[in-house]
């Protein structure tokens, strides 16, 4: 499964990527919001720090200015994937991007249908929001296993990427159900490195080596 990286934080973005397990970056408005400087400056930044794919959002509600802005993002660096909400304007700049060969992520998917239709309009990625399921007492990880199953029924190449994500657990239960990638906030990702027994084990191996180091 690929590990995305979500934030539009160049400094996040850079510990992540010399962990060596950085695949790709997503960054939507409010991520964006919270940096300093112009929004496009750091984009171009972000894609010069990550080879992967690097998903920026456009703002326009009609397809014909979602159209527009992709082209202006695509213009920023070869690997920005096109970030489109999931509405219908959203599937019908879809279905143009994707015959000009040109990467998509649909995003604000919250239910399998939305996703069926995401992947039929040739959507390269697809993003279904778990945490903020699960905020509303709905099973995020319920819809991954859904989407996931239908690409498989019907061969659809569109790749199941998991948002949304809150907990290290989610990113495991995403791997089990075969998404093909998550995007991690930065604490998450630090935190899937982290087990108390394999803090307390290495306490016990350097305390141990302290009182044999100096034998001759
Ligand atoms: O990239 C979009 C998604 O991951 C947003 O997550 O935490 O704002 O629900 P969140």
């Amino acid at each position: 499964m690929k590990f995305f990286i979500d934030t539009a934080s160049v400094a996040e973005i850079q510990q992540a990527a010399e962990l060596g397990l950085l695949d790709g970056v997503t960054t939507n408005p409010s991520l964006l919001s919270k940096e300093q400087g112009a929004p496009r400056e750091i984009l171009r930044e972000i894609a010069k720090l990550v080879a992967g794919p690097v998903s920026a959002e456009v703002t326009a509600t009609d397809s014909a200015g979602m159209l527009r802005e992709a082209r202006e993002l695509r213009g920023i660096a070869d690997n920005i994937v096109v970030k489109v909400p999931m509405t219908l304007d959203g599937l019908r700049a879809l279905r143009v991007l994707s015959a000009e060969n040109v990467p998509t992520n649909c995003t604000l998917v919250f239910n399998a249908t939305q996703a069926l239709m995401a992947a039929k309009a040739g959507a390269t990625y697809v993003s279904p929001f778990v945490g903020r399921l699960d905020d509303i007492s709905a099973d995020g990880m319920q819809l991954i296993g859904q989407c996931c199953a239908i690409y498989r029924n019907y061969g659809l190449e569109s790749q199941v990427l998991a948002a949304s994500i809150r907990l290290p657990q989610q990113v495991t239960q995403a791997a089990l159900l075969g998404a093909h990638a998550a995007t991690i906030p930065p604490p998450v990702l630090r935190q899937l490195a982290n087990h108390p027994l394999t803090d307390s084990g290495l306490a016990k191996f350097l305390a141990d080596w302290e009182k044999i180091e100096n034998r001759m």
